[in-house]
């Protein structure tokens, strides 16, 4: 039986890290399934890669579109060895001055998406096949100006987290990725109706580093994999402090930069 890797976001940023990261790393898949909106993107990552790969062109905003991965699943009867959910995105500023179809769609891609496919891809799992959610450190704390992305996120690590103790049984591990900002195309679209905090700049990671560690805790069956000293220290704080006190100065901070 043809053993695979799924991956969404595929196109850039981390999910792209994750495709060459695990090209090189795994030495039993035969073959990657990237998915992603741009084939032309698709096409190059897999030029780049030295196993096998089939793409797949989703709009995961469109509800039908995972269906062309179901079909092919069922048609290959493949043994999934590794499910990254890693596309989505975020869009910083007011609520209200977000369009609806931005704020719907971060609930569609981050959540909806994420959901369906991995409960199409669970059937097709076996002992020792893990399944990484790339969630965020936003998803430690509601953000003011980062509602629905942040909103989202936290539904991402909730449901990681939960799906993880579920799968135990069947030797199944979910972990839930919560980068803090990452060097990606991904606040290039994020601002596109605000300014992300200046501070970000000061912690921004490399996405290769977070991936690896994302890889690593996922191989010793971590459910949450968090990067960086100050990432870790800003999970902790969202641990131990009251939160409407964080909640106000992150307000406080997103006005004072306007
Ligand atoms: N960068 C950060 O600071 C940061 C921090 C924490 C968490 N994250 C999370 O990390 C994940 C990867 O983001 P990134 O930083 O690598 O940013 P990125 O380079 O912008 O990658 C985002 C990926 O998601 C895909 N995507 C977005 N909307 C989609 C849609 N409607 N249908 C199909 N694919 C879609 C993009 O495909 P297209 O090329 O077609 O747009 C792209 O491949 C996201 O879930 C993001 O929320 C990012």
């Amino acid at each position: 039986m043809k053993r695979i890797v799924i991956i969404t976001g595929a196109t850039s940023g981390m999910g792209k890290e994750f495709a060459f990261l695990l090209d090189k790393k795994l030495n039993t898949i035969n073959e990657f399934w990237l998915i992603g909106r741009n084939t032309e993107k698709l096409k190059e990552v897999k030029k780049a890669m030295r196993t096998p790969c089939k793409i797949f062109e989703c709009d995961l905003n469109e509800r039908t579109e995972l269906k062309k991965v179901m079909k092919q699943l069922y048609h290959e009867q493949v043994q999934i060895k590794m499910l990254i959910n890693c596309a989505g995105y975020g869009m910083i500023g007011k609520f209200e001055d977000i369009s609806y179809n931005d704020n719907m769609g971060m609930i569609d891609v981050n959540c909806r998406a994420l959901t369906s496919l991995t409960y199409d891809c669970i059937p097709f799992m076996s002992k020792n096949s893990r399944i990484i959610n790339v969630a965020s450190s936003g998803a430690f704390l509601p953000q003011p100006y980062f509602a629905v992305y942040c909103a989202s996120k936290c539904y991402v690590l909730s449901f990681s987290r939960a799906l993880n103790a579920e799968l135990k049984d069947r030797d199944i591990y979910v972990t839930a990725v919560c980068p803090g900002p990452v060097d990606t195309a991904f606040f290039t679209k994020a601002e596109t109706y605000g300014k992300k905090l200046k501070l970000k700049k000061y912690v921004m990671a490399q996405p290769r580093d977070v991936v690896k560690k994302a890889v690593e805790d996922s191989i010793y069956k971590k459910q949450i994999s968090v990067y960086g000293l100050p990432i870790k220290a800003f999970n902790y704080a969202t641990k131990v402090m009251p939160h409407r006190p964080l909640i106000n100065l992150v307000y406080f901070l997103y006005k004072k930069q306007k």
